[in-house]
């Protein structure tokens, strides 16, 4: 599990985001996808991009260490903000979590630019 933050000079920390390699669906073999657990801003400092700077700096450094694949997070239904974020930056697929009626399966890639 890795953890990676936001600073802001004079503020400390703004964001955190905590992600991991997680085994995915026991029936599709325990795949292992790229996984956000966590993700928060201090609420004077959002709507800045600081949320979507930490999901990318997260999906991008598991790329790095060979966790690729769309990545996984479990959003609540009722998580306008987060769920906004993930289809006007990532344009996201978002699915009934099977697993938990009140939350949402969203998965979002990046695509790398030339
Ligand atoms: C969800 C959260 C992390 C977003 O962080 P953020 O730094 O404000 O997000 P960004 O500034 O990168 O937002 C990017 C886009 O997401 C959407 N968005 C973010 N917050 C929104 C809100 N409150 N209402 C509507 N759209 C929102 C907008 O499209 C926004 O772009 P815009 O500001 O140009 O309109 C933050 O609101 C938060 O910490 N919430 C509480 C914790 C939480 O719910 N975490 C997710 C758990 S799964």
């Amino acid at each position: 599990m890795w953890i990676a933050v936001a600073e802001v000079r004079d503020a400390g920390v703004v964001g955190v985001v905590v992600y991991l390699a997680q085994a995915i669906g026991v029936e599709l073999n325990q795949e292992t996808r790229p996984f956000i657990a966590a993700l928060g801003v201090r609420q004077e400092f959002r709507r800045r991009g600081i949320g979507t700077l930490l999901k990318t700096a997260a999906m991008l450094d598991m790329a790095d260490r060979g966790i690729d694949g769309p990545t996984v997070s479990l959003v609540n239904r009722r998580n306008f903000p987060m769920l906004t974020l993930n289809q006007s930056r990532f344009e996201a697929n978002v699915e009934p979590d099977p697993d938990d009626p009140s939350d949402l399966v969203v998965t979002a890639a990046i695509e790398p630019v030339d």
